[in-house]
């Protein structure tokens, strides 16, 4: 029987909401995400545990029909995948902060200076549609730590709650991005994955209502 391949966050900010929708829609899914990939019991899906930055490339390639994942991470990695639906959930901004103590009325502040940040697409998109050149410090994580030790002028990173940037003695100066948790489609899909999508959409359409 065709199924559907669906890409959820393995671990991570988005994983237990992703699972929570499924659960929702009453698509039976056993918990084992140690096996990384796992069928559900009622409905034609097969779920694929998956690191969020690889998720991109796995839908470029069509390994997976679908995905549940943050915009930020699709705009950073792979912006022409379409995305059929908004989630409501993991709601976050992409922005750019410095140190509390410090000035900015633009972007032209940061003008030749070092910025640290894990999106270098996204803030490099941002640079040059502004006529900005700066210096970009590529890290993984821990990324508002930059600032104290003299690593960068300026961060761009991930803000939610905020506490990140309180802790750290950062404030947020620039909005680059919006993101929420979308249910994005791989431009290889084929047409009975596509049906079977359509229903899940549908369902998911239903729960989003119900959540209102
Ligand atoms: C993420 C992100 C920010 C923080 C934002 O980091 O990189 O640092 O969360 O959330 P907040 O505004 O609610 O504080 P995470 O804790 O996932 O760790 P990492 O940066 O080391 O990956
Ligand atoms: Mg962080």
């Amino acid at each position: 029987m065709s199924k559907l391949k669906i890409a959820v966050q393995k671990s991570g900010r988005l994983h237990d909401d992703s699972m929570k929708i499924l659960k929702d829609i009453g698509v039976f899914v056993d918990n084992g995400k140690d096996q990384l990939k796992t069928s559900a019991a009622n409905f034609p899906l097969e779920i694929f545990y998956l690191r969020n930055g690889d998720i991109p490339q796995y839908l470029k390639d069509g390994i997976v029909d679908a995905a549940i994942i943050g915009e930020n991470v699709l705009f950073e990695k792979a912006d022409n995948i379409t995305v059929i639906e908004k989630l409501g959930f993991s709601k976050c901004k992409v922005s750019i902060a410095i140190p509390k103590t410090k000035q900015y009325s633009s972007i032209k502040d940061l003008q030749g200076k070092r910025i640290a940040t894990s999106y270098p697409n996204t803030v490099t998109k941002f640079l040059n549609k502004n006529n900005v050149s700066a210096n970009l410090h590529i890290i993984n994580g821990s990324v508002e730590i930059a600032p104290n030790i003299g690593l960068a002028h300026a961060i761009v990173d991930i803000v939610s709650s905020g506490n990140t940037l309180f802790k750290n003695n950062l404030k947020e100066v620039d909005v680059l991005l919006k993101s929420e948790a979308v249910l994005a489609v791989s431009p290889k899909i084929h047409n009975i994955q596509k049906s079977i999508l359509s229903k899940l959409q549908f369902r998911i359409q239903s729960v989003l209502k119900s959540r209102q």
